[in-house]
Formats: C-alpha cells, structure tokens, sequence
C-alpha cells in the first residue's frame, strides 16, 4: 500500500476555486470564500490542511494540484 499526502497551503489560498471545480470529491469552498480539503487535518495555526491517502485513490488531486494558480497544493 503506498500512502500519499496532500497538503494544501490554507493560508496562501486565494480561493479561485478551481480545485473545488476540477476536484469536488476532494475539495469545496468554505464560508471564507477559501478551499478545504475533505476529511483533512488541520494544523493548530490553520495554516495548513493534510491528508494521506492510498495512492490509488488520488485520483483528481494531481490535476487539482497543477492547476491551482498559486501553486499552494502540495502532494508529497
Ligand atoms: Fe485555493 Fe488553489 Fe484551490 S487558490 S481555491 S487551493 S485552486
């Protein structure tokens, strides 16, 4: 099984919302107009959202992750 994590810079997030476009399983817009990562963790300064996942079940994080225009969706 081969873990993936994705984290996603919450703070430098402009919220142009085209992860949540491109990648709604994973990803929607909050009432501050920013993207949340479902199901992910959020680090104590809110500056970051992290989620491991199986590789297999990636699936549209990397296109969300290549099209965000701020580059702030890291997948490690
Ligand atoms: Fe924010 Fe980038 Fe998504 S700016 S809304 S994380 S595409």
């Amino acid at each position: 099984m081969v873990m993936k994590k994705i984290v996603q810079n919450h703070e430098g997030c402009i919220g142009c919302g085209t992860c949540a476009a491109i990648c709604p399983e994973f990803w929607e817009m909050n009432d501050e107009g920013k993207a949340d990562l479902k199901g992910a963790k959020i680090s104590p300064d809110k500056k970051e959202q992290e989620l491991e996942i199986e590789d297999k079940d990636m699936g549209c994080n990397k296109d969300a992750a290549e099209a965000c225009p701020v580059q702030v969706i890291h997948i490690s």
